[in-house]
């Protein structure tokens, strides 16, 4: 873990090998705090993701890859079954601790793929491939999130203005990000954007995370409450709007964090292209439509309370707190992959991009 001054100069998602540890900024306490976190044990890992220490598709993809990886290594029998019956319980619980970015399941398949591949090595040398494994899914969410960015940077112009809602910047991933990588790519060649940054309630990701990474790296920063995106829509001060994703449905409906539906609607309305950027692991070819992705619901007191445990709606109040909502695909304008942009209609652009992608 680099000990440099800046947030931009740690890792968000590192693995510390030699101690058995997953290293982690703990994301609930910026901007205020660089509080870095050392997990041990597949509980401290399960409660990072869940209580979004640790956040983001990819960064959670990374986590439970690592963290599974470390689970094996502590692992003491040597008889292939018996470790593979605890490789899975150590998956199934990981598995558990956030049901929508797609990005949790799928890493921890490919390393239980890496078992099955391996079963009748020793375990000692299973858990090596494991490593590597875990190693490799990191180190492709740099290149795919830049190879990203070449793509959605050819989507706009030098001087735009651009919208993005949550967090799916370098803190949601390992470099980069997603929907911020056409940003920091510009940003690179003196692009000059403004980029609008939804505040996204109710845990403030825009605010807390995305605006602070951007302008920590010298971006143009305009922070805006989420209710304000139609508005400056409507006064022309938007030319894209760039989103991550959650998961990807076969038919292109994308979940991402609740409200980006809203962005979308309002893009629609005033002619501005809504591009969401999706590394082909984001994309769900077994869910068939946006119905199918299963929406994460969260704790009334997120609603009830402010970021720092302000009460501030009455006591006893009913709440429904869904962390996720699903965007139409006639409001998505592209999907921006590491394998080229997918336009309407998904169901078969999105067929062809995963037939040409490592992933297939
Ligand atoms: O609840 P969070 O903070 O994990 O939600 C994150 C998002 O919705 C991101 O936009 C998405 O995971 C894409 S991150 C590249």
């Amino acid at each position: 873990m680099n000990k440099g001054h800046s947030i931009m100069e740690y890792e968000t998602v590192e693995l510390d090998d030699e101690n058995g540890e997953l290293v982690i900024i703990d994301q609930t306490k910026l901007p205020f705090k660089t509080e870095i976190l050392r997990l041990k044990t597949q509980q401290e890992i399960w409660n990072a993701i869940y209580l979004l220490q640790v956040r983001g598709a990819p960064a959670i993809g990374v986590a439970a890859a690592f963290g599974i990886y470390l689970a094996a290594k502590e692992i003491g029998s040597e008889d292939y079954r018996a470790f593979y019956k605890e490789f899975q319980k150590a998956k199934d619980y990981l598995d558990s601790a956030r049901p929508t970015a797609v990005n949790l399941s799928w890493a921890l398949k490919r390393m239980e793929a890496v078992c099955n591949r391996n079963k009748d090595k020793p375990v000692k040398e299973i858990k090596k491939a494991l490593l590597k494994e875990a190693e490799e899914i990191r180190d492709r969410d740099v290149s795919v999130c830049r190879q990203m960015g070449e793509y959605g940077l050819s989507l706009v112009k030098p001087g735009d203005g651009l919208l993005t809602h949550c967090n799916a910047g370098k803190l949601a991933a390992v470099r980069y990000g997603t929907a911020t990588a056409p940003m920091y790519l510009g940003a690179e060649r003196g692009y000059g954007f403004r980029i609008f940054v939804d505040e996204t309630r109710p845990l403030l990701q825009g605010a807390r995370l995305t605006a602070f990474e951007l302008h920590e790296s010298g971006l143009e920063v305009i922070l805006i409450c989420d209710n304000m995106s139609a508005s400056v829509m409507r006064s022309g001060w938007v030319n894209a709007v760039f989103v991550g994703c959650d998961r990807v449905a076969a038919n292109g409906d994308t979940a991402n964090k609740i409200g980006t539906s809203m962005a979308a609607l309002a893009a629609k309305r005033y002619g501005v292209p809504f591009y969401v950027c999706a590394p082909t692991s984001t994309i769900d070819m077994e869910m068939k439509t946006g119905d199918d992705i299963i929406i994460e619901e969260r704790p009334g007191e997120e609603i009830t309370e402010m970021w720092f445990k302000e009460r501030m709606a009455p006591e006893g109040i009913n709440t429904y707190n869904p962390s996720f909502d699903v965007t139409d695909n006639d409001l998505i304008t592209g999907i921006v992959t590491e394998y080229g942009i997918a336009y309407p209609p998904y169901t078969e652009s999105l067929k062809k991009i995963l037939a040409e992608s490592l992933y297939g």
